[in-house]
């Protein structure tokens, strides 16, 4: 494996797309396909990015939607092999560099209360619980945490998530 410093973080692009589906596959119950990633690139909403070994090995992905100056993550994996040598904090790290940037009022998701590496991570960044979806997962049944983390700056008040119906 490659270490942390010989890793790049960059957009989304097609030749990513296959690795990434066999990455949802492997850890999602309800994975999204290759057709839904691909889609993506063409999302101006869109900010996905793939994280890479200098060889060009895919080692993980993040995915975020920009919404109104609102940022929305869809999910975060990295490949089991990969796991524990600071990839995921990149992705989430560059996701927050984007919300910093761009004048994100938030970064929001939700998680599983029972994934604690994914948990230590979003904590790690500063994002704090906001609330719980009952009954929001399947396969197996579990609500959803709701963490958020706010951008210093911003004027608009905290709290105001737009309202989700996932
Ligand atoms: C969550 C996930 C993306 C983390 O990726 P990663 O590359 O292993 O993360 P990192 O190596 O950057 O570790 C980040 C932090 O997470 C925590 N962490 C990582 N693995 C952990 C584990 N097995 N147990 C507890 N905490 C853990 C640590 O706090 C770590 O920070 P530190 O090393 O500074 O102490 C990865 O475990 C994964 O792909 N899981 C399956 C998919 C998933 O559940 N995604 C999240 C959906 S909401």
């Amino acid at each position: 494996m490659d270490t942390i410093e010989q890793i790049r973080i960059i957009p989304m692009e097609r030749r990513h797309v296959p690795h990434l589906a066999r990455l949802e596959k492997l850890c999602f119950a309800e994975p999204w396909s290759e057709k839904a990633l691909e889609e993506e690139l063409d999302n101006p909403q869109a900010v996905f990015l793939a994280a890479e070994s200098l060889h060009g090995e895919v080692l993980g992905y993040a995915g975020m939607h920009d919404i109104l100056g609102e940022g929305y993550i869809d999910n975060i994996a990295v490949f089991p092999q990969a796991r524990g040598s600071g990839i995921g904090s990149a992705l989430v790290k560059a996701l927050c560099s984007y919300g910093a940037d761009k004048g994100l009022a938030f970064i929001t998701l939700e998680v599983r209360p029972s994934n604690v590496p994914a948990l230590a991570l979003y904590q790690k960044f500063g994002f704090q619980e906001k609330g719980r979806r009952r009954n929001f997962y399947r396969r197996p049944a579990e609500d959803a945490l709701i963490l958020t983390k706010h951008f210093p700056g911003n004027n608009r008040p905290a709290g105001e998530e737009r309202k989700r119906d996932g």
